[in-house]
């Protein structure tokens, strides 16, 4: 096995040792112990009980606070590259459910100014498009619109930017070089971008004119952004923001992360209903070479895209998805009826998504938030 792996904001490679990760960015598991805390305020969600939510940095606290009386905002963001896939849902589908279950505000960042520094071929036009049309899919979730305010980052420069400067003037450039790997190469604006994306973290805290205690839900790749915040935090007065990590949503070709850069192994969730079941028909499984091998000895569920998809977040029901895995590794269930499952599964999905999208057009406005 190939134990090499790297993962940072913009790069993932490799297959990633998850428990490693914890260990080398120094944040904690989600252990039973506090899976059983959280089941108090809500029923556990199935991304909780299947560990795809699997590590934090002061959740604890964040409770500790919430039990006081203090309550939390959320933050979360997204670099509109693109097309929102379903991988980044599970972050955001996420988001809503603390959302619903601690009643929290949100601050949801559009990094168009992140996408436009870091990619050669997207204009400031594109990346703010994008913002735009990302926002449709963070709406059509259906995030609570009295909690929740959209922060496409050139059209809130004015409300971020005061907050990035006091970050950024206590970030040195060898941070940033041995965070995030930098040159003397690397543009300017991808050295400051860090204390944009730290800005949100500390927004509530300047409304308010009084500390709130912030918990970030991302994808683990994101980390190094916040540990940089965090270091900054106390030296400016705030709290340092908290965070809830998941896994990277896999890809449909078996690699460790679904990425807009592989369109056939990546599905979207503008993607037509014909278009996602023939990404789904080509997807990488755990099948064997043949059917008759694999009705004698079983398919590997544990390495399987199609398998993955289910367990991440089409089958929500526990027995139902323990059952599709045992039929699999005993031989009792093809890839080709596997796959017309997920298939099915996910255009139902989109189908509904794509009409509130629609419908997200109408609330957009509302939904943003608007230098003074
Ligand atoms: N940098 C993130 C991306 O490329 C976007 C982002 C901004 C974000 N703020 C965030 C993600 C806070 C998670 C949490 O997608």
């Amino acid at each position: 096995m190939n134990n090499e792996f790297t993962i940072t904001p913009w790069e993932v490679t490799g297959e990633i040792d998850y428990d490693l990760l914890v260990e080398r960015f120094g944040t904690r598991k989600i252990d039973d112990a506090l899976l059983d805390r959280i089941s108090k305020y809500g029923e556990l969600h199935p991304l909780l009980r299947r560990g795809v939510f699997y590590s934090h940095r002061d959740f604890d606290w964040i409770l500790d606070m919430y039990d006081k009386g203090q309550p939390f905002v959320l933050y979360t963001g997204r670099g509109p590259s693109g097309h929102t896939h379903i991988g980044h849902l599970i972050t955001w589908i996420f988001t809503k459910y603390l959302q619903d279950v601690f009643g929290a505000k949100l601050y949801f960042q559009m990094t168009d100014d992140e996408k436009f520094l870091f990619n050669e071929n997207l204009t400031l036009e594109d990346t703010l498009k994008g913002a735009y049309e990302n926002a449709l899919d963070v709406i059509a979730l259906g995030f609570d619109l009295k909690k929740t305010k959209i922060v496409v980052d050139t059209e809130c420069i004015h409300t971020l930017y005061p907050i990035a400067l006091k970050v950024a003037k206590r970030v040195t450039f060898s941070t940033t070089r041995a965070v995030f790997g930098f040159d003397n190469s690397t543009n300017i604006g991808s050295i400051f971008y860090t204390s944009i994306q730290a800005a949100p973290a500390f927004l509530e805290s300047e409304m308010e004119k009084h500390n709130v205690p912030c918990l970030i839900p991302c994808g683990i790749d994101q980390d190094a952004h916040f540990r940089v915040a965090r270091d900054v935090a106390p030296l400016l007065g705030y709290y340092k923001p908290a965070l809830i990590h998941n896994k990277m949503f896999p890809s449909l070709m078996g690699s460790d992360k679904m990425s807009s850069s592989q369109p056939g192994a990546t599905i979207f969730t503008t993607d037509p209903p014909k278009v996602v079941r023939k990404k789904i028909m080509n997807a990488f499984t755990g099948g064997a070479v043949s059917v008759e091998e694999q009705k004698k000895s079983g398919g590997k569920p544990e390495v399987c895209s199609v398998f993955k998809y289910q367990y991440y977040l089409f089958e929500p029901d526990d027995a139902a998805v323990n059952d599709l895995q045992e039929r699999c590794r005993r031989g009792q269930i093809m890839c080709g009826e596997c796959k017309k499952l997920l298939a099915d599964r996910v255009v139902t999905f989109l189908e509904e998504h794509q009409r509130k999208r629609e419908e997200a057009r109408i609330h957009l406005e509302e939904f943003l938030m608007r230098d003074p």
